[in-house]
């Protein structure tokens, strides 16, 4: 299937089952991936054929109804002992991103709270997952239009640079980030984006450029190492990027390769400015410290398509994510208005649960 939308929803309940944008398969191919058991949408997670926090979120949403679909009995307490196993297998699969487990919680809740038969506990269950993704998408639009109101009023027309893909494939659509980006495009506010090629995975490389193609929006790709030498020449006058889980002190965790781009931008004076629904924020962790990296396949650093890179005898750290000091962020762009990472507290009674 050809894409010829700018409508791109990475997760998509139909025909009683979840069909995935194959994001392993972009730009080359646009084709879906139907998933009709929990542990196939565990596996999905895990081989990144979904990704990006709040579309991961969204995905183990189903995942749970899924799973509770799966369980054969109508004894409450034996339905929400499976339904806990259901959780943990989804809990397994990336650990960096808080909204899976926000939204796995969110989904273990509501099955606690709700009275009545096992039948009507699936039935919440499914309704929840789809308010899940229907909230999500209000929330991404809402954070465009946050972003679009505190980018520099000057010039008229800004260069943005991004990193990795937060953008309609990593949420329920529209994108946080690209979201962002996609409110500045629109209202007139955009020349162009640079898109980092976000190495190893290359997400800005595939889906990023893939994703502003769809809906015209000018993208130049840079490899990583290139962003502090366009900054220094003057090319960028801000950079938005996305995030897998903000700590309470505004520390921010985002694709590898994102601190050293706060770095490049706090030196040349550049606003740095991370866009993410306050199902990102992860209030239990003080500071960045505390946030799990995931560490990957080291094979997605040394091999490219069939070929190694390097000469047997070398070793690999594959870290997949990294953490952004709050004292190089700007602002935290939320539904909720725009925070300075030390405000970021005061969105909490703002939170969905
Ligand atoms: O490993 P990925 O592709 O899931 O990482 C994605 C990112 O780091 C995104 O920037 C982040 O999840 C925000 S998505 C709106």
């Amino acid at each position: 299937m050809t894409a010829s939308t700018n409508q791109v929803y990475p997760v998509i309940w139909h025909n009683n089952s979840v069909s995935l944008i194959d994001q392993t398969r972009l730009p080359n191919e646009y084709t879906f991936v139907e998933i009709h058991r929990s542990e196939d949408m565990a596996q999905a997670i895990k081989t990144m054929i979904v990704r990006g926090a709040p579309a991961i979120g969204v995905a183990a949403a189903y995942g749970m109804y899924l799973g509770a679909r799966e369980i054969e009995t109508s004894d409450r307490h034996e339905f929400l002992e499976g339904l806990e196993k259901v959780a943990q297998l989804l809990r397994s699969t990336r650990p960096t991103a808080v909204n899976l487990f926000w939204a796995i919680g969110r989904m273990l809740k509501i099955a606690y709270e709700t009275l009545g038969t096992v039948e009507e506990i699936k039935q919440t269950l499914f309704e929840t997952a789809q308010a899940i993704n229907l909230e999500d998408l209000q929330t991404c639009q809402a954070i465009g239009d946050n972003g679009l109101a505190i980018l520099p009023r000057t010039p008229e027309k800004l260069t943005l640079l991004t990193h990795c893909n937060a953008g309609a494939l990593a949420t329920a659509g529209y994108g946080t980030a690209l979201g962002v980006v996609r409110s500045a495009w629109r209202a007139g506010r955009l020349a162009r984006l640079f898109a980092d090629e976000t190495r190893p995975r290359l997400q800005g490389a595939k889906l990023t450029t893939w994703e502003c193609v769809q809906e015209g929006i000018p993208v130049t790709l840079i490899t990583d190492n290139m962003a502090a030498h366009c900054m220094k020449q003057g090319l960028i006058h801000a950079v938005v990027v996305g995030a897998d889980r903000i700590a309470a002190n505004g520390d921010t965790a985002n694709k590898i390769g994102t601190y050293s781009v706060a770095i490049a931008a706090k030196a040349h004076n550049i606003p740095f400015f991370v866009a993410a629904p306050l199902s990102t924020v992860d209030f239990e962790l003080s500071d960045g410290s505390q946030i799990p990296i995931e560490e990957r396949n080291p094979e997605e650093i040394y091999r490219v398509g069939d070929t190694n890179l390097t000469p047997l005898g070398v070793d690999f750290y594959n870290p997949a994510f990294d953490v952004t000091p709050a004292a190089l962020i700007t602002a935290i762009i939320t539904e909720n208005g725009a925070f300075a990472p030390s405000e970021l507290a005061k969105s909490q009674s703002q939170l969905v649960m």
